[in-house]
C-alpha cells in the first residue's frame, strides 16, 4: 500500500475517492466500538473511521492502536456529520473510512506527550534526550520548514545578485584571536591541531583574492563558548563576500534580502533602507551597541548637573575626567530588596562602585540613601530632565563614560524585564526594529593586554579619512565597519577589508603590536597574497539561526536547530561529548591527564 496523499490534503472536493494515506497515530477516541484516529504526517492530520464491527480483519488488530505507530491506510474520503465538523483542522470537513490498514511499526509510549501545548510544558533535557519525538511536535516540524524556506529565499536572492554558494574547509588552523575553538588533533603530523573554522573569513577573502567576486555560503561556525539563548557551540551563518564594492553596496544588499525574508514568510512590508545610528550615539543614548529601541529608558547626561555637586562620588568622577548618567524606570518604584540587589551585583560585577537610586513614592515622597545630598535645584532638574512621576525610580551611575554606558545599558534591559513580568510594559511582537551600528572604532584598548586590540577582526579597514590616525591615535581612528541590528539583536556583521599588504602588515605590526613570527605564522599567506593584485572587497555574516528564531517567534535558538546543544555543549540525544579509548588517543599521540578543578 503507497501513499497517494498526505494527511494535511484532503478536501469536500476529494468525497469519493479511494486514498492511501500512511502516518503515525496521533491520537485514538473511542466512541462505543468505533474508533476514531488521528492520522498524522508532515503536512496535518486526518481523521480515520475504524469500524470493527464491519471490518473482522480490523477487529482482530485494533487493541495495537498505540499513539504514535505507524500505520498505512486504505479507505474512502467521506463527508463528516454537520456537527463534527473541526473547523481547526484544514482537512476537518472530510473523514476517510476505513477499508484496510497495515501496522509497519508499533511505537511504545512515548516519555512525554507530542503535542505542543503540552510538550512545551515538558522539561527541556528531556526533550532534547528524545529530540526525535520532540521534533514530531507540528510547531517544531513547522520550524523546521520556514528554516529550510529562509535558506532558499536566501539562496535564490544571492543567485540571482550573481553570488557562488562555495563550500570552505571546516578544518582550519588555529586562530586564537577571535573566539575560544575546538582543537582537533592530527593523526598523520603528530602533536599538530586543526581548529574547526569559527567562520570562513579568511578563506573568504582568499576567493575575492581569487577573483571569485562573489561569495556565499550557508557556513557552519564552530565556536567553545557558554551557550546561552542565542548562542550555540556550532552554529549557522550566512556568510558573504564581494569585490569593488563599498559599504552602500553590502547595506542595499542586504536591506533587500531581510525585506525579501519578512515579505516572504510574514508577509510583512518593511520600510528600506534602514536607520544608521553611529556606535558612540548607541552606547551613549542606550549602553549598548545594540540597542533595543522598542521601549523608551534612554541614557541622560548629568554631568553638567554634578560638576560641581556636594555629592562628592558623583563630583569626584566627573572632576577624574568621568560621567554621570541616570535612567529612568518607569513605573519600577516597587522593585524589591533581592530585585534592587540584583542590579547592583550585577553593576558592580561590571566594574561600577555602586548603584545609586531615587525611589519616587507614590504622594510625591522620594526615598533614596543619597538624596540629602542634593541641592533642591539638583532636584529639580533631575525631575525634569526624567520625567520623574510618582512611582518611577531613577538610577544613577558614575565611571567613565564607556563603563557608565554599558552598565547602565544593563541597567536598563534588566529593568525592562522587570517591568515586563509586572505587566507594565509590553513590546508589540509585530514591531521590527531594524538598523545599522556604523563607525564602531577600529581598535580598543585592552588593559588586560595592555595593547590595541581590533573591536571586530585585524582585516577591518580603517575609514579613508582617518588612516592617518594610525601612527598617531589610533583610538581615534573608525573602522569601515558595519552591524545588523534588530529588536535589540545583532543579526551580522562585517566591513570592508584591507587589501593592501603593507597596510594589513602595519596594523598586525605597529597598532596590534602582535610578534613578527606570530604573524608570519598565523597570517603570512593573507598578506602574501595581497601582494598578487588584491581586489578591494568586503562582505558580512548573518546568524541564520538568530534569524529564524525572530521569524518563528521562537525563544532560543536551540528551538529553530534540529539537534541543538544545551548549555554545557552536549546533545543530549547522542551523549556527545564522550570518552574515547586509550587506543584512540595513543593514534592521536594524546595524553589526557584529570586536572582537579576547584
Ligand atoms: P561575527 O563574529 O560578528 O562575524 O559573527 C557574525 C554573526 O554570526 C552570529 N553568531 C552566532 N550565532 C549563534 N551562536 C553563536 N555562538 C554565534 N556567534 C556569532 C551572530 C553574528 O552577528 N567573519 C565575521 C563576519 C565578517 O566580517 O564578514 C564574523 O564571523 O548573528
Ligand atoms: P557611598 O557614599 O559609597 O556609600 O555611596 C552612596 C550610594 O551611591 C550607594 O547607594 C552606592 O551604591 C552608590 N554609588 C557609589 N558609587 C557610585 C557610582 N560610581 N555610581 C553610581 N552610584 C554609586
Amino acid at each position: 500500500m503507497k501513499r497517494t496523499h498526505h494527511c494535511g490534503e484532503l478536501r469536500v472536493t476529494d468525497i469519493g475517492s479511494s486514498v492511501n494515506l500512511a502516518g503515525w497515530i496521533d491520537s485514538v477516541r473511542d466512541h462505543g466500538g468505533v474508533l476514531f484516529v488521528d492520522l498524522r504526517d508532515r503536512e496535518g492530520i486526518t481523521q480515520v473511521v475504524f469500524n470493527p464491527n464491519t471490518n473482522d480483519a480490523i477487529s482482530q488488530i485494533v487493541h495495537h492502536l498505540k499513539p504514535e505507530s505507524v500505520i498505512v491506510v486504505a479507505g474512502e474520503v467521506t463527508a463528516r456529520e454537520n456537527d463534527a465538523v473541526n473547523r481547526r483542522l484544514a482537512t476537518g470537513e472530510v473523514e476517510v473510512h476505513l477499508n484496510s490498514f497495515e501496522m509497519l511499526n508499533v511505537s511504545e509510549t512515548p516519555p512525554f506527550p507530542i503535542d505542543d501545548e503540552k510538550g512545551d510544558k515538558v522539561n527541556e533535557d528531556l526533550r532534547l534526550t528524545y529530540r526525535y519525538l520532540d521534533l514530531r511536535r507540528p510547531k517544531n516540524l513547522e520550524t523546521l520548514k520556514k528554516r529550510h524556506r529562509a535558506s532558499k529565499i536566501i539562496r535564490d536572492y544571492l543567485d540571482g545578485e550573481g553570488f557562488l554558494e562555495i563550500e570552505t574547509p571546516i578544518l582550519f588552523k588555529s586562530t586564537p584571536e577571535g573566539a575560544r575553538e575546538y582543537l582537533v588533533p592530527s593523526r598523520v603530523n603528530p602533536g599538530e591541531f586543526y581548529a574547526l573554522a569559527q567562520s570562513p573569513q579568511q578563506y573568504k577573502q582568499m576567493l575575492m583574492v581569487a577573483g571569485v567576486e562573489r561569495y556565499f555560503q550557508l557556513a557552519r561556525c564552530f565556536r567553545d563558548e557558554d551557550g546561552r539563548a542565542d548562542r550555540q557551540p556550532e552554529f549557522t551563518q550566512i556568510d558573504l563576500e564581494m569585490s569593488f564594492i563599498d559599504r552602500e553596496d553590502i547595506y542595499a544588499l542586504l536591506e533587500g534580502m531581510m525585506k525579501r525574508l519578512w515579505n516572504e514568510i510574514l508577509d510583512v512590508d518593511m520600510t528600506t533602507p534602514f536607520v544608521r545610528m553611529h556606535y558612540p550615539d548607541a552606547l551613549n543614548n542606550f549602553g549598548s551597541d545594540r540597542p533595543d529601541r522598542r521601549f523608551g529608558m534612554q541614557l541622560i547626561d548629568l554631568n553638567d548637573l554634578f560638576k560641581d555637586s556636594e555629592f562628592k562620588v558623583f563630583n569626584s568622577v566627573i572632576k577624574g575626567g568621568g560621567n554621570v548618567k541616570a535612567i529612568n524606570a518607569k513605573g519600577l518604584a516597587d522593585i524589591t530588596e533581592g530585585e534592587l540587589r540584583y542590579l547592583t551585583d550585577m553593576a558592580v560585577s561590571m566594574g561600577a562602585k555602586g548603584l545609586a537610586f531615587i525611589r519616587a513614592r507614590q504622594g510625591g515622597e522620594w526615598k533614596s540613601p543619597i538624596l540629602k545630598f542634593f541641592s533642591d535645584e539638583e532636584k529639580a532638574t533631575i525631575q525634569e530632565r526624567l520625567e520623574v512621576e510618582d512611582g518611577d525610580i531613577v538610577f544613577f551611575m558614575a565611571a567613565e563614560w564607556e563603563r557608565s554606558c554599558s552598565i547602565l545599558g544593563k541597567v536598563r534591559l534588566e529593568s525592562a524585564e522587570l517591568l515586563k513580568k509586572r505587566g507594565r510594559l509590553e513590546i508589540d511582537p509585530n514591531v521590527w526594529d531594524f538598523f545599522w551600528v556604523i563607525e564602531f572604532p577600529l581598535m580598543v584598548y585592552d588593559d588586560e593586554e595592555g595593547r590595541f586590540v581590533s573591536a571586530h577582526h585585524p582585516f577591518t579597514a580603517p575609514v579613508v579619512e582617518d588612516a592617518h590616525l594610525l601612527d598617531e591615535d589610533p583610538k581615534k581612528v573608525r573602522g569601515q565597519h558595519y552591524d545588523l541590528v534588530l529588536n535589540g539583536m545583532e543579526l551580522g556583521g562585517g566591513s570592508i577589508r584591507i587589501h593592501q599588504p603593507d597596510l594589513q602588515q602595519k596594523v598586525f605590526e605597529e597598532v596590534l603590536q602582535l610578534p613578527k613570527d606570530v604573524i608570519e605564522n598565523r597570517f603570512g599567506y593573507m598578506v602574501n597574497a595581497f601582494r598578487y593584485g588584491a581586489p578591494p572587497h568586503g562582505g558580512i555574516a548573518l546568524g541564520l539561526d538568530r534569524i529564524v528564531g525572530l521569524l518563528t517567534g521562537s525563544a532560543s535558538i536551540r528551538d529553530v536547530i534540529a539537534f541543538p546543544k544545551t548549555q554545557k555543549g552536549q546533545c543530549l540525544m547522542s551523549q556527545s561529548p564522550g570518552p574515547v579509548t586509550e587506543r584512540q588517543l595513543r593514534d592521536l599521540h594524546i595524553q589526557t591527564i584529570v586536572v582537579d578543578k576547584k
